[in-house]
């Protein structure tokens, strides 16, 4: 069992001191420790190293075009990688997209989308369409516009006093829906919320909806009823409102089809794509904007007012040309579709259910709950479970992604695995026994602490 040491750190503010073991080296889907433990990272840096760790080919891309050149001022200039990627970038997108911006943070990316959905309404002199609607119990990144229009309570709390007002629908996570209603009494009441959220702001105010098409962080991979998305699609429509997709986790095969939407055949106005993009090699992420938008108001000699200095980066299009390469097979797809099934059904098999329930997710986006049934009551919604299990994953050698806070009730700890999607059989098998290890671990510790 690891030792996981306490170490003073000049980063705390973002390292729980429990977590600060020493990283030296990342070796394919490994961690490797100061002391020389080795950590199955199914973190994979909140989702991003998609490869896992020292990829030659994407390093080698890197490096190659970093020698020639790294940056230009794209407000002035654009170059040949730069439109070959963006090119490559709409085909692998949902269809219907025309132009890509490359940035380099999701939470950039999630900004400029909801500024290019203000700034369309503008150019249609419909200033007055400036309000964004988001959802409850989402995550669209760290900014403060991120933070206004997502609804991860935890994240949101020290920043409430300077957060813009942004109206909030339900989720749509069906293991704890909001409606209380079962699969067989589902009439999709959260896509209706979506509309009465509309019209309660007035459609004439509402410039775009934002929503994950399968929230991540803030309910950990829980996907909608398939009548969803398609049915706030036409909403959106219906109102002339901007439907953005934040696909900054679900981007990139991580649930078995380059884009989350497209399992539901979802043609939005604005995709947000980020961390999977570069595998983690690069700060890279983008809009893709649908050709609908961008033959709108738009289009008539307005310029995206928007620069940003990383944007459209050679170097990112390089490391974003290697990945879509090797996604190109569709191998890794299947991967992430055989090994996203083994691996829910393996957690279901063999975790304690007494610990760990409603195992979800699609592809290799697995989340599940934990601790539920030791709490007395869902609120308030978290008992450090979430960070308990973590610890204990880390102390079997598996780094998660565990999570609490993102909702203000029904929801409370929970946790996802992201593992790389070239992860093997073997592989899923040991992160199964390393779960099943801590999970044990962790009901012993609470049965000596509970009388
Ligand atoms: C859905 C979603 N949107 C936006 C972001 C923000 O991305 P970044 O951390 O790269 O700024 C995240 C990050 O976890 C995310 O999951």
């Amino acid at each position: 069992m690891a030792d996981i040491r306490v170490l003073p750190s000049r980063t705390a503010y973002s390292m729980p001191g429990e977590l600060g073991a020493r990283i030296v080296g990342g070796d394919g889907h490994y961690l490797l420790d100061s002391d020389g433990t080795r950590y199955l990272d199914a973190s994979c840096g909140s989702g991003s190293l998609i490869f896992g760790h020292g990829d030659k080919e994407i390093i080698d891309a890197l490096y190659a075009q970093s020698r020639k050149l790294t940056l230009f001022p794209s407000r002035h200039f654009s170059s040949e990688i730069v439109e070959r990627y963006a090119g490559r970038l709409l085909d692998f997108g949902p269809p219907g997209m025309s132009r890509a911006i490359t940035f380099s943070s999701g939470s950039d990316a999630v900004e400029a989308s909801l500024k290019l959905a203000i700034q369309h309404h503008f150019a249609a002199e419909r200033p007055q369409r400036r309000k964004i609607l988001g959802r409850n119990a989402s995550y669209h990144g760290n900014t403060i516009a991120g933070l206004s229009a997502g609804g991860f309570v935890a994240r949101r709390k020290p920043y409430e006093s300077v957060l813009a007002p942004c109206a909030k629908a339900s989720h749509a996570h069906c293991v704890a829906c909001e409606f209380g209603v079962q699969a067989e009494t589902c009439g999709v009441q959260c896509a209706q919320s979506i509309e009465d959220a509309i019209l309660e702001e007035g459609p004439e105010n509402v410039a775009a909806v934002i929503v994950e098409p399968i929230v991540g962080a803030a309910l950990s991979a829980g996907p909608p009823d398939p009548r969803y998305l398609p049915r706030i699609s036409e909403i959106c429509r219906q109102y002339d409102i901007l439907l953005i997709l934040d696909e900054v986790m679900t981007c990139f095969a991580r649930t078995g089809t380059p884009f989350a939407c497209m399992h539901w055949n979802v043609e939005p106005d604005i995709v947000v794509c980020g961390k999977a993009i570069s595998a983690g090699y690069y700060p890279l992420s983008a809009i893709l904007v649908n050709d609908r938008v961008v033959r709108g108001p738009l289009a008539r000699d307005k310029y995206f007012q928007n620069g940003q200095t990383f944007a459209c980066s050679p170097a990112g299009a390089a490391v974003g040309l290697a990945v879509l390469d090797r996604l190109a097979d569709g191998s890794v797809a299947a991967n992430v579709a055989r090994m996203g099934e083994l691996l829910r059904a393996s957690l279901r098999k063999e975790l304690p259910s007494v610990l760990v329930d409603r195992v979800r997710g699609m592809g290799l986006m697995v989340g599940f709950d934990i601790g539920n049934r030791f709490k007395s009551s869902r609120t308030p919604s978290s008992d450090g479970f979430g960070d308990r299990f973590q610890r204990a994953a880390l102390k079997r050698g598996l780094v998660i992604y565990a999570s609490s806070g993102g909702a203000e009730r029904e929801t409370g700890d929970h946790a996802m695995l992201l593992l790389p999607l070239t992860i093997s059989e073997r592989e899923v098998q040991e992160a199964t026994a390393c779960l099943v290890a801590a999970a044990n671990d962790l009901l012993e510790t609470e049965s000596k602490a509970r009388p």
